[in-house]
């Protein structure tokens, strides 16, 4: 599905706070901008050089309290105005509380792929972030703490907030709060690497039942379907484990995505291909293929081998 991500279509608080300023800011410069146009073309049609050599010298004024008053003072408003408003938007959007209800979610950047973690509720996914849809009669924001396992990276969802930074060694925090249900797609927005433009962001907005249900099932137990067998031995003696964590086996990695629910992700590669077979397969057998720069290598798996891992994977519900 395509989906414009806009800046001019918010549906989440802090995003309509932002928005909301950015038309009057926009307003008053359009103002400004008429007032000052429509002088200056007057004074071009006004005043312009004529046939007839008229060699006198217009009337010259020296000082006038009024017009000297007019232009201190009326910038001096506008300036208030904007230093007002921008500031009451800046404290709405940065020193927000959390209210009771809110969901926190650590969001930890890595090259290239977005890690979110739910402490309170103990669910870890990578690259689609599920969160309740508030309504004012129940707020229900998401807090986010920002952290980076590598490099500089930047969380933006245009529809939700604007930028903020994932810096080393540093926690930044933002929140969203979306007011309808929905997919809301965003990017990293600050240059991280090779695939920086394919470290892609989808949040999915849940009324509260389907969110609930969402959670209950990433909570569940990893699935040990008996007819892959196999697979799930191969992956468990293959360097897949250093990696990824699989819940319930020895695969306990952290370097690249939790994989205990995989299948309930749309997309894999941080939003680069859909999340079927085929793709799978393929992501498998050689990632580079899908997304140039992976860090995660090729395998150098037997074909046979390939189908069997994917078949496994293919049960991580
Ligand atoms: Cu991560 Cu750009």
């Amino acid at each position: 599905m395509r989906q414009v991500a806009s800046i001019f279509d918010p549906v989440s608080t802090p995003a309509a706070e932002i928005y909301t300023l950015s038309l009057l800011v926009l307003g008053i410069c359009a103002a400004i901008f008429i007032v000052v146009g429509a002088l200056l073309v007057y004074s071009i049609v006004r005043f312009r050089q004529r046939p007839e050599h008229d060699d006198t010298e217009p009337p010259q004024i020296y000082g006038s309290n009024p017009i000297e008053l007019a232009w201190t003072v009326v910038p001096l408003l506008i300036i208030s105005v904007l230093f007002l408003v921008s500031t009451r938007t800046l404290l709405a959007v940065q020193k927000a509380l959390p209210p009771p209800g809110t969901l926190h979610v650590t969001v930890i950047g890595h090259q290239w792929w977005w890690e979110f973690r739910y402490p309170d509720l103990g669910v870890v996914t990578a690259n689609e972030l599920h969160v309740p849809v508030s309504s004012a009669g129940d707020r229900r924001p998401t807090f986010l703490r920002l952290e980076s396992a590598d490099v500089a990276h930047s969380f933006w969802v245009p529809q939700l907030n604007g930028k903020t930074d994932l810096i080393p060694n540093r926690v930044n925090t933002m929140w969203i709060e979306p007011m309808r249900p929905g997919l809301f797609l965003g990017q990293c927005a600050e240059y991280c690497g090779t695939q920086h433009a394919h470290m892609l962001l989808r949040v999915i907005a849940h009324p509260r039942a389907e969110f609930d249900a969402w959670v209950a099932e990433q909570r569940a137990a990893a699935v040990a379907d008996a007819s892959v067998a196999a697979g799930r031995s191969l992956f468990q003696s293959v360097a897949c484990i250093n990696c990824h964590r699989v819940d319930g086996t020895v695969a306990d990695g952290v370097f690249g995505p939790d994989l205990t629910h995989l299948m309930s992700r749309d997309t894999i590669g941080a939003g680069v291909a859909a999340n079927n077979a085929a793709n799978l397969r393929a992501w498998v057998k050689n990632p580079d293929d899908l997304k140039v720069g992976a860090l995660m290598p090729a395998m150098k798996l037997k074909d046979a081998e390939i189908d069997q891992i994917v078949a496994y994977l293919a049960t991580l519900k």
